[in-house]
């Protein structure tokens, strides 16, 4: 039926929103420690605006944004996920949304944003997929265009989280984390080297950007409570 809504309970594929599936479980206890702590970095009243980035490729950008996106708009926040991972993008597969026209859309061609936001099946929460992806991304997102959208957007939600690149291996991240009000850095604890996850930190630093936290992605068994999900704090 035609925009017709999905059940909250649905679990859209296996790239798996726990906090959907199992609400209750300490895994969806982790990201609401980590939308918490995010609040906390932030005034009242305002948008918050937060890039996800890791330090390197399949960090658990993706994962990590969806599902903290979910446990904001259960609050009944106004919040938008914008897939800014020109490379390799899946927030269209994650929340079975089309990704004929996105993000790479409206930078490269005169686009209205409403015809770039998509509705998800969870209430309170839109997305920007990708779009088509270009051969460019780096100078597509550096575009004054990005800037005018994100200022755009700002006025129209109460917490927009973007999904990007590695910040390591590639620029297009640097490059958004002067457009948030702060960067979130996932890594992988089971694959990650100390001096790469110092690096991204610094190449935000570098910038005199704000670090909100650290995701301590994939550590197995934290205080014996299975928890897959750890937050800290960067710095
Ligand atoms: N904590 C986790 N436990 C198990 N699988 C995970 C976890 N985090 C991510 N994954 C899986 O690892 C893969 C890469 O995660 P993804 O979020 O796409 O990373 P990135 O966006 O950083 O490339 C996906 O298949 C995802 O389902
Ligand atoms: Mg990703």
């Amino acid at each position: 039926m035609k925009n017709k809504k999905k059940n909250f309970n649905y679990v859209p594929d296996s790239r798996g929103l726990i906090v959907l599936r199992e609400p209750h479980s300490s895994i969806s206890e982790q990201y609401r420690a980590i939308r918490t702590n995010i609040l906390f970095s932030h005034d009242a009243g305002e948008c918050l605006s937060v890039l996800f980035t890791s330090d390197m490729p399949s960090a658990g950008k993706s994962t990590t944004v969806a599902n903290v996106a979910v446990v904001f708009a259960k609050t009944g926040k106004k919040t938008l996920i914008i897939d800014a991972d020109l490379r390799r993008p899946t927030g269209h597969y994650t929340f079975e949304v089309a990704n004929q026209s996105g993000l790479s859309t409206a930078l490269v061609n005169d686009v209205d944003v409403n015809e770039i936001v998509k509705e998800t099946s969870v209430k309170s929460l839109d997305i920007i997929t990708s779009g088509p992806i270009p051969p460019n991304p780096s100078e597509l997102l550096s575009k004054k265009k990005m800037t005018v959208l994100i200022e755009e957007l700002k006025t129209r939600y109460d917490i927009i989280l973007i999904d990007s690149p590695p910040i390591v291996p590639v620029i297009d991240a640097q490059v958004l984390s002067k457009l948030v009000d702060g960067s979130v850095i996932v890594t992988n604890v089971e694959e990650n080297d100390w001096k790469t996850l110092q690096e991204a930190k610094q190449l935000i630093e570098k910038g005199n950007e704000n670090i909100f936290g650290v995701v301590l992605n994939n550590k197995k068994n934290i205080q014996s409570d299975n928890s897959y999900y750890h937050y800290g704090r960067g710095g």
